[in-house]
């Protein structure tokens, strides 16, 4: 008798420990940490009706405080963000996420950053990036056509997923999404619903789980997680892919008036702008050029966001002013969509870097299926470097044509394979050094490339 009451009391226990565990899909994830601020991410299950987060300093075990979720569980899947302020900087925080009141035993941690500025040494750091994540459903799949014209079993197009199980351990302030974070299918991009569900789907998976809560996130989309292939400004869903884009990615911010995505973050005296090179953009298929003049109508990032990223990198003082962003921007012969086929843009860009004399500028791009770092010499100033970061497991894709001889390609630096890329920022204020390194899907070095803060300054005029 004793013997069953203990028993259905243990089955009893076990049926609400797996019921606790449904209630969390996916995550949690840190988004936005700053010195006093966290923003924590979570998707929860249909039997979800209410979350919390309980946190306490990882050495005051004792002393834990609560913050609800106070919003509304949108209509489509149940993805919150819960914002924790009156932090202490430079401080490491645990927590776990609370459901329909009780614990669920997901939970993680978390470090506000240092407040060097003033004060101190400018912290060491890294951080990790990439882009082009496409996970297999079959069904759904996009398939290697040649395969199938040949009638050969099919392969997709999704490769191994485990180098996310290798990012999650490394010890990395950061990861910065490239975009094509997720390939959303013909069967997903037609309706508001479809573009929920790959976001969804994607995220939920347990592969990515140990990295979505090893570091913050932070993330830029690009054509496959913002619609169909190229999408651009026309896309009739836009609107309500910036609306998935907000409730899977807890940015800084989201564009500004409700215009696009693009955001920026700094980082100990790093700065980032996560540009948006999908939401104001003309068709890839438009004219460069009329009558041999730049095609005045055809734009990237548009006339809001340009004037924005002008106004920030005039407020940057950052040795390194990361342009992040969809699309490659300097490689002359890259047969992908490049800032050089919007040529009015560009132009306008390197004539603003010259006449502004703006330090430290890098681009940071994906979506090559390709890794690679891109040289461009400038006539009396300093050479300016695409460091490109693709594919973390989409097919890879590898160059063909003039692009195998691209002489503005660093030498050594192209990698044709599954790859991450862990950037590194070491040395003292004013000798700041930056390491790029390709890493495969164990970690495995498969180039690397550096650059020092002094090689990307304005030379001084000389009187
Ligand atoms: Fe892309």
């Amino acid at each position: 008798m004793r013997k069953c009451f203990f028993l259905s009391l243990f089955v009893g226990l076990l049926g609400i420990a797996n019921a606790q565990n449904k209630w969390v899909v996916a995550g949690p994830m840190p988004g936005y940490v700053e010195f006093r601020t966290a923003k924590i991410w979570v998707e929860l299950g249909a039997g979800a009706k209410n979350a919390a987060i309980k946190y306490w300093k990882a050495d005051a075990p004792k002393a834990i405080q609560t913050k609800p979720f106070s919003g509304n569980f949108n209509s489509h899947f149940k993805t919150i963000q819960i914002t924790l302020t009156d932090l202490a900087i430079n401080t490491t925080y645990n927590y776990e996420i609370i459901v329909n009141d009780m614990p669920t035993k997901k939970g993680g941690s978390f470090t506000t950053t240092n407040l060097w500025q003033y004060q101190k040494q400018v912290p060491e750091f890294s951080f990790l990036t990439g882009s082009c994540a496409y996970f297999n459903e079959p069904g759904f799949d996009r398939l290697f056509t040649d395969m199938v014209l040949l009638n050969q079993p099919a392969i997709p197009y999704g490769g191994d997923s485990t180098i996310f199980e290798t990012m999650a351990k490394e010890k990395a302030a950061f990861m910065l999404w490239l975009g094509d974070n997720w390939y959303t299918r013909d069967a997903d991009y037609g309706s508001e619903w479809g573009l929920w569900y790959r976001a969804h789907r994607d995220r939920s998976l347990p592969v990515l789980q140990n990295f979505l809560k090893a570091m913050p996130h932070y993330a830029i989309w690009d054509d496959h997680d913002y619609g169909p292939n190229d999408a651009d400004k026309s896309y009739i869903l836009k609107e309500q892919s910036r609306e998935v884009f907000m409730n899977y990615w807890a940015n800084p911010s989201y564009g500004l008036g409700g215009q696009g995505i693009y955001t920026k973050l700094g980082y100990a005296d790093c700065d980032f702008f996560l540009m948006d090179d999908r939401w104001f953009r003309s068709s890839d298929y438009m004219n460069a050029f009329i009558d041999g003049k730049p095609n005045a109508e055809k734009r990237m990032w548009g006339q809001q966001q340009m004037d924005w990223l002008k106004n920030q990198l005039l407020m940057s003082k950052a040795p390194f002013k990361f342009i992040v962003t969809g699309s490659q921007t300097l490689n002359p012969v890259s047969k992908s969509d490049c800032l050089q086929d919007y040529p009015i843009e560009y132009n306008e860009l390197m004539d603003f870097f010259k006449t502004e004399k703006i330090n430290g500028v890098l681009f940071l791009t994906g979506d090559r299926h390709h890794s690679e770092v891109i040289k461009m010499e400038r006539q009396g100033l300093y050479p300016l470097y695409d460091i490109t970061s693709s594919p973390l497991t989409s097919g890879v894709s590898k160059v063909q044509g003039q692009e195998l001889t691209n002489e503005a390609r660093i030498t050594g630096t192209l990698v044709e394979a599954l790859n991450y890329t862990r950037i590194s920022i070491s040395g003292k204020g004013r000798e700041r050094v930056l390491k790029a390194e390709f890493l495969g899907i164990n970690g495995e070095k498969l180039a690397e490339w550096s650059v020092s803060e002094n090689e990307l300054r304005v030379p001084p005029v000389i009187k």
